[in-house]
């Protein structure tokens, strides 16, 4: 058995596996099918302030090597989140991690506040990368003083840890990254998706009813990893990798590139039994391959 605890920023996990923000709920669904007490973490999805409808459908497409999202951060806001959702998940042994996301700067702030009243939440990550929304979302995280305004405004209103999650959706990502680091962030998550479209040629029109949406799954995982090697070199602040993430062995790349924890997203759609995969897989392939500890793969490759 390798160790596979994780303790990055302040965020301590049994193992470094967290399943990505809007691809599990609030974890009910997940729960009918393996304990959620084997995951490292679960990211839930990304709250607002108020409950929101999200976009209208069509709002998810597959392609040939993942799927396109335009959900618009569909959710029943901060007080339902806080008062059934939360309370739901502290029956399971795994760090709760809550995503929020505001149109305003001020939004994040007035969610941020409410959370330390929640015994179960492990971390805050704050959703700076959202490209599906017109205000805030991805438009704060293309800009290094506006994300760093999100993130410090939220480190003064929790004493949680603070994860940003960014966006691809720049030329460098590294500069928000020191910049979100500079304001205070203890851990970043990184990539969120990539902007795309779809045409249908049939109707010669977008296919999903917002014209673009996020791309993520195995499609975008080359063009993630190499943010996450670049945005290692560039902070000291731990990194949870993610994208396109579908295998242990995908999982080791991430963590050999420099990141200490990752996130599953598109893949616990195609197999919601992914998590727990793994993670077996995970330890697997560290006793196969002498690994004793998860932390000898942490920005081991050269
Ligand atoms: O549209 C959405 O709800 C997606 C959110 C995200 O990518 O963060």
């Amino acid at each position: 058995m390798t160790n596979m605890t994780t303790n990055i920023g302040g965020l301590k996990m049994k193992n470094p596996l967290i399943t990505a923000s809007g691809t599990c709920g609030y974890g009910r669904e997940m729960s009918e099918l393996f304990d959620l007490s084997l995951l490292g973490g679960i990211a839930v999805k990304g709250t607002t302030l108020e409950p929101r409808l999200g976009n209208p459908p069509p709002r998810i497409a597959e392609t040939p090597s993942g799927m396109l999202n335009s959900v618009g951060l569909q959710n029943p806001g901060i007080e339902a989140v806080l008062t059934k959702e939360l309370p739901f998940l502290s029956q399971f042994d795994t760090a709760v991690i809550l995503n929020i996301a505001g149109h305003s700067i001020e939004e994040y702030g007035l969610i941020a506040e409410r959370l330390d009243s929640a015994a179960n939440l492990a971390a805050v990550e704050i959703n700076i990368s959202c490209p599906n929304v017109k205000a805030g979302g991805m438009s704060f995280g293309v800009d290094p003083k506006v994300a760093a305004q999100v993130v410090s405004l939220v480190k003064s209103k929790t004493k949680l840890p603070v994860i940003a999650k960014l966006t691809p959706n720049v030329t460098d990502i590294t500069e928000i990254a020191k910049a979100c680091e500079a304001a205070g962030a203890d851990i970043l998550a990184l990539i969120n998706t990539v902007l795309s479209m779809i045409i249908d040629i049939e109707t010669r029109r977008p296919l999903l009813a917002n014209g673009f949406g996020g791309l993520s799954g195995p499609a975008i995982k080359p063009l993630a990893v190499r943010m996450v090697w670049q945005t290692a070199q560039a902070v000291s602040i731990p990194i949870i990798g993610m994208g396109g993430i579908s295998t242990a062995e995908d999982a080791v790349e991430f963590l050999l590139a420099g990141a200490s924890a990752f996130q599953i997203g598109s893949i616990n759609f195609h197999n919601p039994c992914a998590a727990p995969q793994i993670i077996s897989g995970l330890d697997r392939w560290c006793d196969d391959h002498g690994v004793k500890n998860i932390a000898e793969l942490i920005g081991a490759a050269h």
